[in-house]
C-alpha cells in the first residue's frame, strides 16, 4: 500500500497542484524553494486559510525579502504589517526567530530538532520546512493530514485520543523521494477534494484506497470528542479623539497576553484587566462589536468621546486603522459608522 498512495497522490499532484505564491510548482525544476518563504508561510498558515494568507505573505516578501532583511525591521512595522492575520504572538516569534536565524549567517537549519530550536516553530513548521524546503522525509502533521488519514483507514477514535495513531499511519505513507511535493499534495487533497464537511469522493485520486469511502462514511470522519462550548465575556473599549487634530488616543499592549504587542484603543474587562476608563468623559455609547477568540466569545462595549482630556494611559497619534487588530478594528468601524455623513 505503501507505494500505491504516495504514488497516486503525488501523480494527482503533478496534475492538479494549486498555483501559490510561495510554492515551487511540481514541474518548475529550475529553482530549489527558499527556505525563508517556506518558514514565513508555514507560519502564517498556522491556524489561518491560504486565500486570507496570499496578500500578506506577498506584501511581508516585497518589503522583506530575506530573513536579513526582516530580523532589521522595527517591531511596529512588523506587527502592523500582520494586523488582521490574528494570533499574534506568531508575529512576536517571527521577528524573534529571524533575528535568531540571522545571528547565526542567515541559514535555517535543515533538520526538525535544528527548526524546533528556533521561537514560534512547533513540530507541524518544523517538518513542513524540512519537508518542502529540503526534501526531507518528515511526517508533517496538520488538521487536512489527520483527516485524510483517519478516512483512508477508516480511523473511529475520536481527536484527540487518535493522533498517535494517525501520526503513525501518516508516517507509514511518507515516501522517501519528493517528499516535498508528497506534504504539499495531502494538503492540497485536503483542501480540495477531502474537504471536512462535502468531500469530493468521486473524483479523489485515492478513492481506490480509501476504506471510509467504501463503508460509505467519509463525511463522518474524523470523529471528534465534543469540545465545550466557549463562554461570552465582556468589556469596554474607549475610542477618545482629539477633536483638535483628529488624532485618537492610542496605546501599545502588552508583549504577553491577547493582541501582545499591537496597537490598540484603551480597552478593559474582556482580557482579565480591571482599569478604569481613560480619562473621566461624557461618554456616547456607539453599541458593541463582537469577536471571537480561541477560547471565548466577546462582547466589547464602545464608547466613544472626543471631549478634552488628559488621559492617564495612551497617548494622542493619527490613526491608521489598518495597523489596528481586526478587535480593535470593529470598535473603528463602528465609530466611523456613527460619524456625520
Ligand atoms: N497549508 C499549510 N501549509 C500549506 C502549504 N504549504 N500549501 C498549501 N496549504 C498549506
Amino acid at each position: 500500500m505503501r507505494e500505491g498512495i504516495s504514488a497516486d497522490l503525488l501523480a494527482w499532484y503533478d496534475q492538479s497542484a494549486r498555483a501559490l505564491p510561495w510554492r515551487i510548482g511540481p514541474h518548475d525544476k529550475s529553482t530549489r524553494p527558499d527556505p525563508y518563504r517556506i518558514w514565513l508561510s508555514e507560519v502564517m498558515l498556522q491556524q489561518t486559510t491560504v486565500a486570507a494568507v496570499k496578500e500578506y505573505y506577498t506584501r511581508f516578501t516585497t518589503l522583506w525579502p530575506d530573513v536579513m532583511a526582516l530580523a532589521r525591521a522595527d517591531d511596529a512595522d512588523v506587527m502592523a504589517q500582520w494586523a488582521g492575520l490574528g494570533y499574534y504572538a506568531r508575529a512576536r516569534n517571527l521577528l524573534a526567530c529571524a533575528r535568531a536565524v540571522a545571528a547565526n549567517g542567515g541559514q535555517f537549519p535543515s533538520d526538525e530538532a535544528g527548526l524546533r530550536a528556533l521561537p514560534g516553530i512547533g513540530p507541524y513548521t518544523a517538518a513542513a520546512i524540512a519537508a518542502i524546503a529540503y526534501n526531507h522525509p518528515a511526517v508533517v502533521m496538520d488538521g487536512n493530514v489527520e483527516r485524510v488519514m483517519a478516512r483512508i483507514f477508516a480511523v473511529q477514535t475520536p481527536l484527540p485520543q487518535a493522533k498517535p495513531q494517525l501520526y503513525d499511519l501518516a508516517a507509514s505513507q511518507t515516501p522517501l523521494l519528493r517528499a516535498g511535493d508528497y506534504a504539499q499534495s495531502v494538503m492540497d487533497l485536503g483542501a480540495t477534494i477531502c474537504t471536512p464537511r462535502s468531500p469530493a469522493c468521486g473524483i479523489c485520486p485515492l478513492m481506490q484506497h480509501c476504506a471510509a469511502r467504501a463503508a460509505g462514511i467519509a463525511e463522518t470522519l474524523p470523529r471528534k470528542q465534543p469540545k465545550p462550548e466557549k463562554p461570552t465575556r465582556a468589556g469596554q473599549v474607549w475610542v477618545v479623539q482629539r477633536a483638535l487634530d483628529g488624532s485618537f488616543l492610542l496605546e501599545q499592549r502588552p508583549e504577553k497576553g491577547l493582541l501582545g504587542g499591537m496597537l490598540a484603543f484603551p480597552s478593559s474587562g474582556w482580557d482579565g484587566s480591571i482599569a478604569p476608563a481613560p480619562a473621566p468623559l461624557p461618554w456616547r455609547a456607539l453599541g458593541s462589536v463582537r469577536h471571537t477568540f480561541t477560547h471565548f466569545h466577546l462582547n466589547l462595549e464602545v464608547l466613544f468621546s472626543d471631549a478634552p482630556c488628559n488621559p492617564q494611559r495612551g497617548s494622542f497619534a493619527p490613526l491608521d486603522p489598518a495597523r489596528l487588530p481586526t478587535l480593535m478594528r470593529k470598535a473603528y468601524h463602528l465609530y466611523e459608522a456613527h460619524l456625520p455623513d
